[in-house]
């Protein structure tokens, strides 16, 4: 966040060639330097480019606004998140299919034909074997080495796309947090939603990559199987196959039966989330009224109400895997059965291959199948979820001239404003309003408490949503709220807020914010690490900080709401002498 972090060393992989990036040596120095000594922060590489948060956030955020567009167009809502995350990440996934398709259709369906003509040969003189059999040795080995390369590769790539796509989801659903209305934050979503969703919902999404390609897979590799069995031992492998068939059905039946489960238990995670938050939010009054004991039992409740879904869900989710673990035993068996009843004489090879061919199929079903199948119903799930929160309605934002730089004309003009916080209130917050006010100007808006000027200011920043009229602002704003925030980290940071640092600049801007006697008195100067909300700053002290932060950031327009509610006369007055009409008065003045 901060341009004045430390520098991490660059990525290897970013200049990798082929070999180093099949063999993965790139990964070479980090375990050397692990070895050595315990690994820090600092020895950890800097991300590679296309892996950051800035371009996976952009590019998401372009894709669902033309996916949008387009969907409105044609008056079409089906899944567009969906289609975003194909488009965005569809390519590299299914190149990871095709590769696992290779892997499982093509070496592991030889391998076990490769040693079954090994076994022929074992079984047989020695003096009667030719080259083949050493065809057969180079070969199962080839198999192996591409059966390694393929698995750790589509593990790592699988991984890999999995954090892009939480990132760039984290991204996509920050932006439209910071772009929803009034009405839908205090009505239709909660704080404890929007943590669901960013730390279930898209860690779910995420793991739900794993086995989804062998939902194509698992059958191909059924007709083959059965056809290769087929030809061995006839029909008896028809009846081994039929119970795998059957079980198909049965799989997709509870996947369908644990879809709903999934998202009920999402809800009421959400509903115990917005418990907690009211609880902790108004932990005070609870205290007071000693109020423990009746908030315990509500949290409880809640929580029961969701592990009883998660529990069924778990339950559910067992009996698929123990029938995954059995299933492919009992066919074997009544395979064998079947073929002893007939006349068909079993050879050693046969038994191997079948087994064999068996184990391979119990891989792709217990691992693959019914868990892409699981993995797809959360997936779907998840992505319903989010797809609904993106598509609340957003703050209507009315045009700035951000790049006009502020002429001499005016810096600020409204024109017939109307404007109300909620759009079924009955009287308008900001009515009627009519002003220009000159560039180079000092304005100041008095009015009796509740008399809407800070809903003045929010109008101006496009927080608060015009019924009717325009606004038209030149330049960039800055804006200190009535309510000063800190975020946990230094006063320095604080007060920097992700600019570089300048020292005669910063220096001068704590000297007019009357922060200097403050910065001595901190046990660490300016570095002093400020908890969560300012917990050990005075409010004036804060509500300087604040001033100082939008101070600090060079801008045209200045917003200061209240800044001097919160200290006493005697600074009240120097920050008006030195900040306002000294210092801001010079800088906009240039
Ligand atoms: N974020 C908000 N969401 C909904 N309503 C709001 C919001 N902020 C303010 N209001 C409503 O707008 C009206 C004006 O409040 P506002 O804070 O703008 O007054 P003010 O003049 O700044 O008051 P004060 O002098 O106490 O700071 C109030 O009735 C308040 O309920
Ligand atoms: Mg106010």
């Amino acid at each position: 966040m901060f341009n004045n972090q430390r520098k991490y060393p660059e990525n290897p992989r970013q200049n990798a060639n082929v070999i180093s990036l099949l063999t993965y040596w790139w990964t070479r120095h980090i375990f050397r330097t692990g070895y050595r000594k315990e690994l820090e922060e600092t020895d950890i590489y800097a991300t590679l480019m296309q892996d950051r948060t800035s371009y996976l956030g952009e590019s998401i955020r372009k894709t669902w606004e033309k996916e949008i567009k387009s969907c409105t167009k044609r008056n079409n809502r089906s899944k567009p998140l969906l289609k975003v995350l194909l488009r965005c990440f569809g390519k590299p996934y299914l190149l990871i299919g095709i590769a696992e398709g290779f892997m499982e259709l093509f070496s592991r369906m030889y391998q076990p034909l490769l040693l079954a003509n090994l076994l022929r040969y074992f079984a047989s003189n020695r003096e009667e074997w030719d080259n083949k059999v050493y065809y057969c040795a180079a070969g199962i080995i080839l198999l192996s080495f591409i059966d390694t390369f393929i698995t750790h590769y589509t593990i790592h790539y699988t991984m890999h796309i999995g954090l892009k796509i939480r990132i760039a989801c984290n991204a996509l659903i920050y932006q439209k947090i910071l772009k929803l209305s009034n009405s839908v934050l205090s009505n239709e979503t909660s704080t404890g939603q929007m943590i669901n969703f960013l730390s279930s919902d898209i860690t779910r999404l995420e793991s739900s990559l794993w086995d989804l390609h062998y939902i194509w897979i698992a059958p191909i590799q059924i007709v083959l199987i059965t056809y290769i069995i087929f030809s061995e031992i006839g029909w008896s492998a028809v009846i081994g196959m039929s119970m795998f068939l059957l079980f198909i059905p049965f799989q997709a039946l509870l996947a369908k039966k644990m879809a709903p489960l999934t998202l009920k238990s999402a809800e009421r995670s959400d509903d115990r989330l917005r418990l907690m938050n009211q609880v902790i939010t108004g932990m005070q009054v609870i205290k007071m009224y000693v109020w423990e004991i009746p908030f315990y039992n509500l949290v409880e409740t809640a929580r029961k109400r969701e592990m009883s879904v998660i529990k069924k869900y778990s339950i559910l989710k067992q009996v698929a895997l123990t029938f995954d673990c059995y299933v492919p035993r009992l066919c074997l068996s009544l395979q064998y059965w079947h073929t002893s009843c007939s006349e068909i004489i079993l050879m050693l090879k046969t038994v191997y291959l079948v087994t064999a061919y068996y184990n391979v199929l119990r891989n792709s079903m217990i691992f693959g199948f019914s868990m892409g199948l699981h993995q797809m119903v959360q997936a779907l799930v998840s992505i319903r979820r989010l797809q609904n929160f993106m598509m609340h309605t957003e703050i209507v934002k009315t045009k700035q001239n951000l790049d006009q730089p502020v002429g001499d004309s005016f810096a600020l003009r409204m024109t017939g404003v109307h404007a109300k916080w909620q759009s079924d209130d009955k009287n308008d917050s900001l009515c009627n309003i009519n002003l220009t006010i000159p560039a180079k100007s000092f304005v100041a808006v008095i009015g009796p408490v509740g008399s809407s000027k800070s809903s003045f200011l929010q109008a101006i920043l496009q927080e608060l949503p015009l019924t009717s009229g325009s606004i038209e602002s030149r330049g960039r704003i800055n804006y200190v709220s009535q309510q000063p925030w800190i975020f946990p980290s230094s006063v320095m940071q604080n007060i920097l807020f992700g600019q570089a640092m300048d020292k005669l600049r910063y220096d001068k801007v704590i000297k007019i914010c009357q922060m200097e006697s403050d910065v001595a008195l901190l046990p660490h100067g300016d570095r002093t690490i400020v908890g969560e909300r300012g917990i050990n700053l005075s409010g004036g002290q804060r509500a300087r900080i604040n001033l100082a932060r939008a101070i600090y950031q060079d801008a045209d327009i200045y917003l200061l709401d209240d800044p001097l509610s919160a200290v006493d006369s005697h600074v009240g007055k120097r920050l008006v002498d030195e900040c306002i009409c000294g210092y801001l008065k010079a800088r906009i003045a240039k």
